[in-house]
């Protein structure tokens, strides 16, 4: 069972401003820390940060604008240690 949720925002203005992207980012960082059996990854409706889309939450904290060089940033702090204590 994922010990981590990770949950991508999937309303329109999050989608318009990039967050297919973001979640091929996610999917490609899992894959490639063999992390994919340890956070679940979802969608959500419109979280009401449209202006500070795209958002992600991790562990219920979420994070706004998250273009791609955030994404990795905060994916690097938040599952870079979790990779190491859930392995
Ligand atoms: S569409 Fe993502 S917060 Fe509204």
């Amino acid at each position: 069972m994922p010990a981590i949720e990770l949950v991508v925002c999937m309303g329109s203005a999050c989608f318009s401003r990039g967050n297919i992207k973001v979640l091929d980012l996610i999917q490609g960082y899992l894959r490639e820390h063999g992390l994919e059996q340890d956070v679940q990854v979802r969608g959500t409706l419109c979280q009401d940060r449209c202006r500070q889309g795209p958002n992600v939450t991790i562990q219920g904290e979420c994070f706004c604008g998250m273009e791609p060089k955030a994404i990795l940033q905060t994916l690097e702090e938040r599952l870079g240690q979790s990779a190491g204590d859930v392995r």
